[in-house]
């Protein structure tokens, strides 16, 4: 009996304090977008689960294409539209344009000086103008092509050895190792994560560390009176890592002063050299953290779009013969792929945009934040919420597309759709004033990789895994990863 009074009185309690929370809602005056009842104290963050990309989507197809959650002590709205997204990231870009800064990105003060984390205001103007003028106009890039093809080189030589051996090649990995390179290579004019090395392998290590603690749900951001108690930990290993990779940019920051004292550099090499010949508009602490933006931003989301990319192409093997037909006919067999190539493969572009579709490295961007009450499609979004345009959901909802869940990269060949950021059905990128600033770059980088490695080799699946066994799941994290890396062995054509 005492049993029985007990599930009851925890009935009563659970269902008057639902009431209470609804009721609070509702007394809030604006409307908020529609959404599921919070709970007491954690809100909506249960509904989340392992995989929040999909478990919004699901809301999404009960509440609608904006909807508002309560994550812990963060109102959170969220968008999964064309025509919404299209609202949020262009009609009313700047009201929506602010950005959630999660409690990591805290240490050192990255979030006064990140491009990424920072507030829309003249300090975030000037780094964005930079890195447009600077490092990814169109002449900027024309410069450092030879070296990336150089990268790519080397890329294809590892998988030659790998052939040679008959061992698999770890794709994300050995793509998160170029990337890593082609950027020093771009800034520093250095390898740093040249598997040869150990102080290069740790470097890479560290990078990789940076994005598992910043990828891992941190309680402190929703619950912002836990700060001081850290209770996972992640602060505390950020601070660590974020002090090893100030080291190293310091380090190569100084030996480039010294160089230059010496008369032996001063022109404009590499990026290092142009920043600090504008120093009058960049200081070196903010040198400091653009690196570190330059290389968090701009390497997993490389790596995980081909590693996907040939996922992709291994798990429907016709597809893969399309991709192989048209580079071997518009290139010739084992050529690599070269930029000025790639508007000659319609079928390689192709496979990049639906590859994007389907997986998009970031599925709800990077967060962006209203900073006071902004109206939208007769909802109210209050100030300070964090807004996330679930870009994942967009690019499968079957309104949209047919055959959403289909890998069908020929759905793009007779298509203007496109990936920049000014067709809303598709928005790996962003779009918009926070679009992504390096967009230039991976759009010739991706297909570039993608298209070497399949040309210059046949493809198996380690251990003899049929096309149609491949684990396609995915694990939500900084990036959106494959939940088991592919591995595959490559052999001569
Ligand atoms: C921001 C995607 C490669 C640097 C972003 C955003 C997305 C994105 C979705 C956020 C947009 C928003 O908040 O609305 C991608 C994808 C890439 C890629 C899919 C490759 C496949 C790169 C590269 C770099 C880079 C190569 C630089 C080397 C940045 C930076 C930001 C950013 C600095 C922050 C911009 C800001 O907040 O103003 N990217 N990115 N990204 N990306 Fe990328």
């Amino acid at each position: 009996m005492e049993f029985f009074s007990l599930v009851l009185y925890l009935l009563l309690t659970y269902t008057l304090l639902t009431l209470l929370s609804l009721l609070s809602r509702s007394r809030a005056g604006p409307k908020l977008p529609p959404g599921p009842a919070p709970l007491p104290v954690i809100g909506n963050l249960l509904k989340l689960g392992d995989k929040p990309h999909k478990s919004l989507a699901e809301l999404a197809k009960i509440h609608g294409p904006i909807m508002s959650l309560k994550l812990g002590r963060k109102t959170t709205v969220v968008i999964s539209s064309p025509a919404l997204a299209k609202e949020v990231l262009q009609k009313q870009d700047l009201a929506f344009s602010s950005r959630t800064v999660p409690n990591a990105a805290h240490v050192d003060d990255h979030d006064k000086y990140s491009v990424v984390w920072l507030p829309v205001s003249d300090r975030w103007r000037s780094l964005r103008k930079i890195m447009n003028s600077h490092i990814f106009s169109g002449s900027r890039l024309d410069a450092n092509q030879n070296l990336r093809q150089k990268k790519v080189q080397e890329l294809i030589d590892y998988a030659g050895k790998c052939c040679q051996d008959g061992i698999a090649v770890d794709i994300g990995s050995v793509i998160f190792t170029t990337s890593l390179n082609l950027l020093s290579n771009t800034i520093f004019s250095v390898d740093i994560a040249n598997p040869n090395q150990d102080s290069a392998k740790q470097f890479r290590d560290l990078v990789w560390q940076i994005m598992v603690e910043a990828g891992k749900p941190n309680l402190v951001d929703y619950f912002p009176a836990l700060v001081k108690i850290d209770p996972q930990g992640i602060r505390s290993r950020m601070t660590d890592y974020f002090k090893k990779m100030f080291e190293l940019f310091g380090r190569l920051i100084d030996e480039r002063l010294e160089l230059r004292r010496l008369g032996e550099s001063g022109g404009e090499k590499d990026v290092i050299d142009i920043l600090l010949n504008i120093n009058e508009e960049i200081d070196r602490t903010h040198i400091e953290h653009l690196c570190l933006d330059l290389f968090v931003a701009g390497t997993d989301t490389t790596s995980s779009s081909v590693e996907w990319a040939m996922a992709e192409l291994l798990h429907s093997p016709d597809t893969l013969d399309r991709a192989k037909a048209e580079l071997e006919k518009t290139l010739g067999k084992t050529k690599m792929v070269q930029e000025s190539d790639i508007a000659q493969l319609p079928y390689l572009r192709a496979i990049m945009k639906e590859t994007m579709r389907l997986h998009p490295p970031a599925p709800f961007l990077v967060p962006h934040r209203v900073e006071t009450d902004v109206e939208i499609s007769g909802y109210t979004v209050p100030q300070g919420a964090q807004v996330l345009v679930n870009a994942w959901a967009i690019g499968r909802d079957p309104s949209v597309w047919t055959n959403p869940t289909s890998f069908m990269p020929e759905r793009f060949l007779d298509s203007d759709i496109d990936i920049r950021g000014r067709d809303f059905e598709l928005i790996p990128f962003g779009a918009g004033r926070r679009i992504c600033p390096g967009l230039s770059l991976a759009v010739q980088v991706v297909p570039v990789m993608l298209g070497s490695l399949i040309n210059s080799f046949d493809w198996k699946l380690e251990g003899e895994i049929k096309p149609e066994e491949l684990d396609m799941d995915d694990k939500f994290g900084l990036t959106l990863q494959k939940a088991q890396p592919l591995r595959v062995v490559p052999f001569p054509l």
